[in-house]
């Protein structure tokens, strides 16, 4: 198995080597290689799993979610385009949640979304006196998938 080094990998895949490590600590890479002296070498497959980190990020999943979908992944050989494709459709849920979250956000955030901010003229009809505070903290009239808290 080709193994690189980790400045091979942060160029290649767009990723700070402090984010490499931390992604290795926090299980979402497998443990690097030592070389004698100590640097890292990563299997190049690693490469495919960074892209689907940085595409599950980039779509708000949190490092929790992603490290619990990786962890189906086999250890012992490359991930298969079947293995790609369960992982996917894992999140398939999620992401349709998503995406008409954000439609819902596109079409309505001329109307009040219960931020508190009582800036618009229908706020005194949908949030008379900022009543949606009572809800908890947040625009509370957003979607609930746009009210998650984002993650690090
Ligand atoms: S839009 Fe902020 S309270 Fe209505």
């Amino acid at each position: 198995m080709e193994l690189l080094p980790i400045g091979v990998v942060s160029a290649r895949s767009g990723t700070a080597p402090s984010a490499l490590r931390y992604y290795e600590e926090q299980g979402l890479l497998p443990a690097a290689t030592r070389t004698a002296g100590g640097a890292r070498r990563y299997p190049r497959t690693v490469l495919r799993r960074l892209a689907v980190i940085r595409a599950a990020r980039n779509v708000g999943l949190s490092l929790p979610e992603i490290r619990a979908a990786l962890a189906g992944l086999p250890e012992d050989r490359p991930p298969s385009a079947r293995d790609w494709e369960r992982l996917s459709s894992e999140w398939r849920d999620r992401l349709d949640e998503q995406i008409s979250a954000l439609t819902e956000l596109r079409d309505g955030l001329s109307s009040c979304i219960g931020c508190g901010c009582l800036s618009l003229g229908r706020c005194a009809l949908f949030n008379p006196g900022d009543a949606a505070a009572a809800e908890g903290p947040g625009a509370r009239r957003l979607p609930p998938a746009l009210r998650r808290p984002v993650p690090r």
